[in-house]
């Protein structure tokens, strides 16, 4: 079988069930992808396929062309310099990191389709799960991100309004 991702082909062998995870992280050696539920609710394994966030845990590898463009977090920018993951870092999201790099790939997402994304927007595209509970802190970077905003200066502002 043959994949495009992060830019290059890849070939490899495997089962046309095999969900793209596995492929992605057994096949392929990127193991920034994560496996946490397995049935499409957790979003740690979120990549995206032509700009798509998709949960790759449930997709067979069979059903992704050679032809559709996937990107995983590897392949998001060449030295983690995209804005999401430059806000992530300036504003300390991340804690236990597990569940981060599908949070990345879905705010990326959402920020592509829409440059300055309402609450309700981010509640309705970031449906991963993070067990160390970051939602507040995901959300105000996202809104910092959209307004341009400086994610230092910012992110003083965002650590003193979460110990609210
Ligand atoms: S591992 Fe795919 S959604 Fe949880
Ligand atoms: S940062 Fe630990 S699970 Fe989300």
């Amino acid at each position: 079988m043959k994949l495009h991702v992060n830019g290059q082909v890849r070939e490899f062998e495997a089962e046309e069930d095999t969900p793209l995870l596995w492929v992605i992280r057994e096949q392929l050696g990127l193991t920034g992808t994560k496996y946490g539920c397995g049935v499409a609710q957790c979003g740690a394994c979120t990549v995206h396929i032509d700009g798509e966030p998709t949960r790759s845990c449930v997709r067979p590898v069979s059903t992704v062309t050679a032809e559709q463009k996937i990107v995983t977090i590897e392949g998001l920018s060449l030295d983690g310099n995209h804005p999401v993951q430059k806000a992530w870092a300036a504003l300390d999201v991340p804690q236990c990191g597990f569940c981060q790099s599908g949070m990345i790939m879905a705010a990326a997402a959402l920020l592509k389709q829409k440059k300055n994304p309402t609450d309700a927007d981010i509640d309705a595209a970031m449906t991963n799960i993070c067990r160390c509970g970051t939602y507040n802190r995901v959300r105000k970077a996202i809104h910092v991100i959209a307004k341009g905003g400086d994610v230092k200066t910012a992110g003083l502002d965002i650590v003193e309004g979460s110990k609210a």
